[in-house]
């Protein structure tokens, strides 16, 4: 029989390839969804339920009515300048509604939980070597702090709920778009490096700035591991499939375990688009790590999880393609 799948945040950016690739594996899935920063059109499989995971009482009744296997949680806000304006809306919505997720989840034993992480648990690394996922937990905005939070509730469930078994998957840059162009990013509020390069070369924003070019990095600005969106969502199948073999509790790293500098990146979107978009070099942002990439020793070795598109021209050019047609 098909497993089923209970996916939040199913139609925003990542958890719409993740949808895709669960589609093409024959899951049944379940998108539950406020559409807050998702969009209906980016769902490709399952059903769509729009609601807010804040709604306990709709929420408890959807999850009782599909009966899931497992719970791919997506659905939280992301904006990192944001939550440092406003931290209650991330501790709210990230954190507050996570474990009231989890307690609805362990009320209706259900056994099987994915959570979204990210490299913002790091806050700025030290050293200049890839992190790993024992690496020191620091973040430096409350949007990182608020998926630390979840992480440590989650570790501390784990020995007293031996029953509910986690995955929490930590991405570092997730970029690109679906090959074919049906999905991709749509963020009310592009902040991300590529999409803003994309912006700048359809000249829908004036121009790219690039934050801080004296960092202590080979041509002085940051460097940050970009992975693509199809390759986090194959991570996510791995772990699915783990987690329905093995009970364990464990986080892993998501990244190519190399990264590219703003001025490679911003090098490749402009061969990529033909666009010599106008490019400003600014002064350092608070709180950017110089060198940011993912130790993805882990989920390798353990997940068997194997990357197929660590490729800056094919990430850019995916997203150009979707960018196109917005
Ligand atoms: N984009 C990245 O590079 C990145 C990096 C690290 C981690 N993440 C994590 O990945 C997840 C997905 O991010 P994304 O980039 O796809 O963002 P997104 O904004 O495109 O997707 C989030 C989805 O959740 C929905 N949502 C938000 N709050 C909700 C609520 N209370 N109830 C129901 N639905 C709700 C939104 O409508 C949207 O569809 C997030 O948890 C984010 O923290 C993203």
């Amino acid at each position: 029989m098909k497993k089923k799948i209970l996916v939040t945040g199913g139609a925003g950016y990542i958890g719409s390839h993740v949808i895709k690739a669960l589609g093409e594996k024959g899951y049944e899935i379940l998108i539950y969804d406020n559409l807050s920063t998702g969009y209906k059109e980016l769902v490709l499989y399952g059903e769509l339920v729009i609601g807010d995971i804040a709604d306990i009482t709709v929420f408890d009744r959807v999850i009782e009515d599909f009966k899931p296997d497992a719970v791919m949680h997506f659905a939280a806000s992301i904006q990192v300048h944001e939550s440092v304006l406003n931290p209650l809306k991330y501790y709210r919505n990230n954190t507050i509604n996570t474990l009231n997720l989890v307690e609805l989840l362990l009320k209706k034993k259900i056994r099987h939980f994915i959570f979204s992480s990210t490299a913002a648990v790091y806050g700025t690394p030290e050293s200049t070597e890839p992190v790993s996922e024992l690496s020191l937990l620091k973040p430096i905005n409350p949007y990182g702090a608020s998926k630390m939070a979840v992480e440590y509730m989650l570790k501390d469930l784990s020995p007293v709920e031996k029953d509910f078994n986690y995955i929490s998957l930590r991405y570092f840059n997730v970029a690109g778009a679906d090959q074919e162009g049906r999905i991709g990013q749509k963020y009310h509020e592009a902040t991300h490096l590529i999409t803003r390069c994309l912006k700048a070369a359809k000249a829908e924003i004036s121009r790219l700035e690039i934050y801080g070019t004296d960092y202590s990095t080979p041509d002085g600005t940051c460097i940050r591991d970009y992975i693509h969106v199809d390759d986090i969502a194959e991570a996510h199948i791995v772990a699915l499939e783990y987690l329905f073999k093995k009970s364990i509790n464990d986080i892993f790293n998501c990244g190519y375990g190399h990264g590219y500098s703003v001025r490679e990146v911003v090098k490749t979107a402009k061969e990529v688009t033909g666009v010599d978009f106008p490019v400003e070099e600014a002064g350092r942002r608070a709180g950017d790590p110089p060198y940011l990439v993912a130790d993805n020793t882990k989920i390798r070795e353990e997940l068997g999880w194997k990357p197929k598109h660590d490729d800056l021209s094919y990430i850019v050019k995916t997203a150009w393609n979707w960018e196109k047609k917005l």
